[in-house]
C-alpha cells in the first residue's frame, strides 16, 4: 500500500509515519507538507533515508502539487492543518484555507486518483464542551472557536463526498494528543519547557478546564486500525479517556521536574475557552483499539521526553515562537504581575 500522508512533518503525522513504516514492511509513504512553523523535518530524521519514504514540499491547497503527490497512492491520511486554538482566535483566515479549502483540494485529487481510503483527521473539539457526558459519534457538532469550526467544516465536506460520490471517507475525531515532538505552543510542551527554563507557566483562568490527554502513539495506532478495518462513511472517536484538569496537569509537571509551584501564573483566560472535552471511544474499541497509556503515564512520558531532548526544542523557542509568545502572553503575564 502506498499512502499519501499530509502534514507528516508535524507532531502527530511524524509519529504516524514512523509507527507505520516500522509496523508495515511493505508500505510506501509519501509525505506532503508545507513546512509551516509547526512542520519540522527533524521529526523524521530516523526515516529520511528509508527508501519506502519520500518527502514532497508543498501546500495541500495547491492542486498541481497535490495531484502529483497523489499519483500511485492507494490511501490518504490528512493530518495537514493549522492546529493551535489561540492562533486561530488571533488570525482565523489561514485556518479556513488549510482546514477547509485544503481538504476540498485533497478530496478532489483523491477521487480523481480513485484511492481506496481517505482518512480525515479531525478532533474532539468539533463537539464543543461538555460538563458531564462523553460525546458519541452521533452527538451534534458545536464548535466554538475558529480552529474547531474550520475542522468541523473540513470533516463535513469530507463526509459529504461519501454521501454524494460514494467516496470511501473515514473521519477520526482525536482527543488532545501528548508525546514526543509536539511544537512547544501546546500546553504540555509549553509548560514543561518553561518550567525547565524557570519561566512562568501561564495558566488560563482558574485552571479548572479539563482535557483527555491521549498519547500520540495510541492515537496513531487508532488511525492504523482505521486504515485496515474502518468502515467508509463512518466517524470514530479516538480518546483514551485520560481526563485531567489543567491545574492538576500543571502540578504533575512541576512535581516531576522538581520545580516550585510559584512558577504558576493565573493569567487572563482564553476567549471562549471550552471547559471540558470528553468523548466515548467505544466504537473504535469494538474494532480492537486498546490504548496503552493512562493519564499519568501519557503526561510523564511527554515531560521526560522534553527533559531528554532539549536539543530538539531549544532552537524552536526562538524566532517565530518568540514573536508569537510575546503577542500571546506578554500582556497577560504583565497583568498577572509576572516578569
Ligand atoms: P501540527 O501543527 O504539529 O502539524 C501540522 C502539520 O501540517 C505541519 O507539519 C505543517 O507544516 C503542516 N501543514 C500545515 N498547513 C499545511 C498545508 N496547507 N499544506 C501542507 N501541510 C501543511 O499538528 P498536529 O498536532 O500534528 O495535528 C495533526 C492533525 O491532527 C491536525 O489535522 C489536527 O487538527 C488533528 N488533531 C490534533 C490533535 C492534537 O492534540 N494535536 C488532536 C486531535 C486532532
Ligand atoms: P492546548 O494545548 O492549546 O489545546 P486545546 O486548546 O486544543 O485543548 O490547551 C490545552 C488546555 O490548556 C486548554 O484548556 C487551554 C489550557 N492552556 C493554558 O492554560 N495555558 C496555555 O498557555 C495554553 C497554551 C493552554
Amino acid at each position: 500500500m502506498r499512502i499519501l500522508v499530509t502534514g507528516g512533518a508535524g507532531f502527530i503525522g511524524s509519529n504516524f509515519i514512523k509507527l507505520y513504516l516500522a509496523r508495515h514492511p511493505d508500505c510506501e509513504i509519501v509525505n506532503l507538507d508545507k513546512l509551516t512553523y509547526a512542520g519540522n523535518l527533524e521529526n523524521l530524521h530516523d526515516v529520511e533515508s528509508d527508501e519506502r519514504y519520500r518527502f514532497v514540499h508543498g501546500d495541500i491547497c495547491d492542486e498541481a502539487v497535490v495531484a502529483t503527490a497523489m499519483r500511485g497512492c492507494d490511501a490518504v491520511v490528512n493530518f495537514a492543518a493549522e492546529t493551535h486554538v489561540d492562533r486561530s482566535i488571533g488570525d482565523p483566515a489561514g485556518f479556513l484555507k488549510t482546514d477547509v479549502f485544503g481538504v476540498h483540494v485533497l478530496l478532489e485529487a483523491a477521487r480523481a486518483a480513485d484511492v481506496s481510503r481517505f482518512i480525515q483527521i479531525s478532533t474532539d473539539e468539533v463537539y464543543g464542551p461538555t460538563l458531564d457526558c462523553a460525546f458519541t459519534e452521533e452527538d451534534r457538532l458545536n464548535p466554538r472557536n475558529p480552529y474547531s469550526a474550520s475542522k468541523a467544516g473540513g470533516e463535513l465536506l469530507a463526509r459529504s463526498y461519501f454521501e454524494t460520490y460514494d467516496f470511501p471517507v473515514i473521519v477520526s475525531r482525536g482527543a488532545n494528543n501528548v508525546g514526543p515532538n509536539q511544537y512547544p505552543e501546546k500546553v504540555i510542551p509549553l509548560f514543561t519547557t518553561n518550567a525547565i527554563e524557570d519561566l512562568p507557566l501561564p495558566l488560563y483562568g482558574d485552571g479548572l478546564q479539563e482535557r483527555d490527554y491521549t498519547h500520540v502513539l495510541d492515537h496513531c495506532s487508532g488511525i492504523e486500525l482505521l486504515l485496515a478495518r474502518g468502515v467508509p462513511g463512518e466517524v470514530y472517536n479516538v480518546g483514551a479517556g485520560n481526563h485531567m484538569k489543567n491545574i492538576e496537569m500543571t502540578h504533575l509537571i512541576l512535581e516531576e521536574l522538581g520545580k516550585p509551584e510559584t512558577l504558576i501564573k493565573h493569567v487572563r483566560d482564553r476567549a471562549g475557552h471550552d471547559v471540558r472535552y470528553a468523548i466515548d471511544a467505544t466504537k473504535l474499541r469494538r474494532l480492537g483499539w486498546e490504548p496503552e497509556f493512562g493519564t499519568k503515564a501519557a503526561i510523564l512520558d511527554t515531560v521526560r521526553w522534553y527533559v531528554a531532548n532539549e536539543a530538539w526544542w531549544k532552537p524552536l523557542k526562538s524566532g517565530e515562537f518568540r514573536e508569537y509568545y510575546e503577542r500571546q502572553y506578554r500582556e497577560r503575564l504583565d497583568e498577572a504581575g509576572a516578569a
